[in-house]
């Protein structure tokens, strides 16, 4: 009894879709309607030139440079060729031809943010990472650099894939003149070449003035003596 009923239901259902299906698609797959006519298609890379009659079929011609046709159609124009315009970031992938369109991808160091039918047609240049953080992951054509943030004792100017660890100074003897950040190194400084570049810089002249004074005195203990030498006789002289 339930089968009956079902069969029966099914039978009416049937009978609808059937019904539609003859009202709603008067021509076959591979025909367009005109005027109430049916007319076979042209292929992909035409367009329709005369539309057919009792007793010719369509007339199809190819479609002009710069437009194509990608499905069997009864258009009267071929679709105009995209254009992968430079100032929205993206460059030509593959050429248009008369059965496809240009294809189109982000220009390098880009990544696609619209896209229209698996096109691209609009495109961003990746982030930068700051300094103080590092690339997390590199940007593709369809996603961003991701950055982040560069952790305790690490350091990266925002061009390096890993946060580099901070110098440690004292490890190679050194000392520390300027401690690290997120984005710079740590700074290490020789610290007995501070000590010798303070005492050349004080020793040299003190050494020099030394040295002149020196010089001077012993120079004028001479003069003084010579002159003592050469006076002696007159003295006596004067004396007698
Ligand atoms: C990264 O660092 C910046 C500045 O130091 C801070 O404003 C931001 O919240 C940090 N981001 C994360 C995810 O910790
Ligand atoms: C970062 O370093 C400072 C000083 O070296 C320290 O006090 C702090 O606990 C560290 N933080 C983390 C999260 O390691
Ligand atoms: C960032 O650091 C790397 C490695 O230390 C260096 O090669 C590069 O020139 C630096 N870039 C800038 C912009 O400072």
């Amino acid at each position: 009894m339930n089968m009956f009923l079902l069969g029966i239901i099914l039978s009416i259902a049937a009978l609808f879709a059937l019904n539609f299906e003859v009202c709603f698609s008067t021509c076959a797959r591979a025909e367009y309607q005109i005027e109430g006519e049916c007319c076979p298609m042209c292929a992909p890379g035409n367009h329709v030139y005369w539309h057919c009659t009792e007793d010719t079929s369509t007339t199809c011609v190819p479609c002009p440079e710069s437009t194509y046709t990608d499905e069997p159609n009864g258009l009267l124009k071929c679709l105009s060729c995209s254009v992968c315009d430079t100032a929205k970031g993206i460059r030509v992938r593959k050429g248009c031809t008369s059965t496809a369109d240009v294809i189109c991808e982000p220009q390098e160091g880009f990544y696609c943010i619209y896209r229209n039918k698996h096109i691209c047609t609009l495109a961003v240049k990746h982030s930068k990472c700051s300094p103080g953080q590092y690339i997390k992951q590199t940007g593709t054509a369809f996603t961003d650099t991701l950055c982040a943030n560069c952790t305790n004792g690490t350091y990266s100017n925002g061009t390096l894939s890993a946060c580099q660890p901070h110098t440690k100074c004292d490890i190679k003897g050194l000392t520390e003149i300027e401690a690290g950040t997120t984005s710079t190194d740590a700074e290490c400084g020789k610290s007995y070449t501070v000590g010798l570049t303070v005492g050349v810089a004080v020793g040299v002249p003190l050494m020099a003035v030394l040295v002149l004074f020196i010089c001077w005195k012993s120079k004028r203990k001479k003069l003084y003596f010579d002159q003592r030498v050469q006076n002696a006789p007159q003295y006596e002289q004067n004396m007698t």
